[in-house]
């Protein structure tokens, strides 16, 4: 099947390209985002493939159709970026790749843990200017920590057994608690309760109109002097202005972010040449105790082949029998 493949990078090319040596399709590779202006990209093609910060809103999907695309295949698990009842009244299939290494978000989620806490970054950059000075670098020992892990789904489960593995107490919140979790000694509370009882928070839940903001100012209140909050699932599950009040009243120790609010118009380029016009992320990064890196939690290479595996395997799937292995559909956002 003819595939318009969006947002594509050299190492998108690179691994899709070796799961299509078994698969056969014809890949078309744009390095342009899908968004209104570029959907003419896609003219004719039946099937386009498309990643995180990608605009997939009604109106782009009407055109989409329109050209007569007819699958949408999604190179990520999350898929709040599409709107999807938009998309099932125009006929349109979406398929996603709901795992392919949920290791691979976990250890960025406790890298970014350990990074912070032994200031990492600011050591790298202190040594390599002979400043082996240890002020402002203390941390804490891990063992004996409560972490509070919201959505203990496939990621925030290998979060809990990393973590259990350094001694850690285990809390969590998810609306469907799992008896893995329980047996690794988890113990399942109210938001509020892991908000008020946690030295580090972790959150794994999608992003869902539920999940918008779960990090608000009532609930920073609730947690303890000095947490620690990391993010590495969705950035608007995070009010960031709100959290940049606490970085600054010094009520959040530390802050980790693998994912931003506004990352559409940030991550994935190199920027390096530009000056920075979104001052709220500019702010995070003047704090000493803030930590982003621009969504690559997922970044290994056992998730880019599994990615590019599942992704031609639902374009396979779709053209031998009309469905997808792992479609999106409406009931998923109810
Ligand atoms: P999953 O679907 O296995 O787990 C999500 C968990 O969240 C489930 O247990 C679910 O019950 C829970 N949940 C859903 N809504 C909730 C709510 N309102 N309150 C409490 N719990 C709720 O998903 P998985 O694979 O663990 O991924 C989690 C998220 O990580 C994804 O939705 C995606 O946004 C993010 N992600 C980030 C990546 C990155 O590179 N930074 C890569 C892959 C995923």
């Amino acid at each position: 099947m003819r595939i318009a493949v969006f947002s594509a990078k050299p190492y998108d090319r690179r691994f899709l390209e070796a799961a299509n040596a078994d698969a056969g399709h014809d890949l078309v590779f744009y390095e342009a985002g899908l968004q209104s202006s570029t959907t003419v990209l896609a003219d004719g093609f039946p099937a386009i493939c498309a990643f995180v910060n990608d605009v997939l809103d009604a109106e782009v999907l009407q055109s989409l159709q329109q050209q007569g695309t007819r699958l949408i295949t999604l190179r990520s698990a999350g898929f709040n970026h599409v709107d999807i009842e938009a998309a099932e009244a125009l006929g349109l299939t979406v398929a996603r790749v709901p795992a392919y290494s949920p290791y691979a978000v976990a250890e960025h989620t406790v890298a970014l843990l350990l990074a912070l806490n032994r200031r990492l970054h600011r050591a790298y950059t202190r040594v390599r200017e002979t400043n082996f000075s240890l002020d402002g670098l203390l941390g804490f020992d891990v063992h004996d920590k409560t972490v509070g892990i919201v959505g203990t789904g496939k990621i925030g489960t290998i979060v809990a057994r990393i973590l259990k593995g350094f001694g850690c107490h285990l809390l969590a919140y998810d609306l469907y608690p799992n008896d893995t979790c329980r047996d690794l000694g988890v113990e399942y509370v109210a938001l509020d309760d892991l908000f008020a009882r946690s030295d580090i928070i972790t959150l794994h839940t999608p992003l869902t109109p539920d999940t918008y903001h779960l990090i608000d100012e009532a609930a920073l209140e609730q947690m303890q002097d000095g947490v620690m909050l990391l993010n590495t699932s969705r950035g608007a599950l995070v009010d960031t202005l709100a959290v940049i009040d606490a970085l600054k009243a010094g009520r959040v120790g530390a802050l980790g972010l693998d994912v931003y609010e506004e990352e559409g118009d940030l991550f994935f380029e190199d920027l390096s040449d530009h000056v920075i016009q979104d001052d709220t992320f500019a702010r995070l990064l003047t704090f000493p105790n803030v930590l982003i890196t621009g969504h690559q939690a997922f970044f290994t290479e056992e998730a880019m082949s599994n990615i590019a595996e599942t992704t031609l395997g639902n374009v396979t799937a779709f053209e031998q029998d009309g469905e997808v292995l792992h479609p999106v559909t409406t009931e998923m956002i109810a």
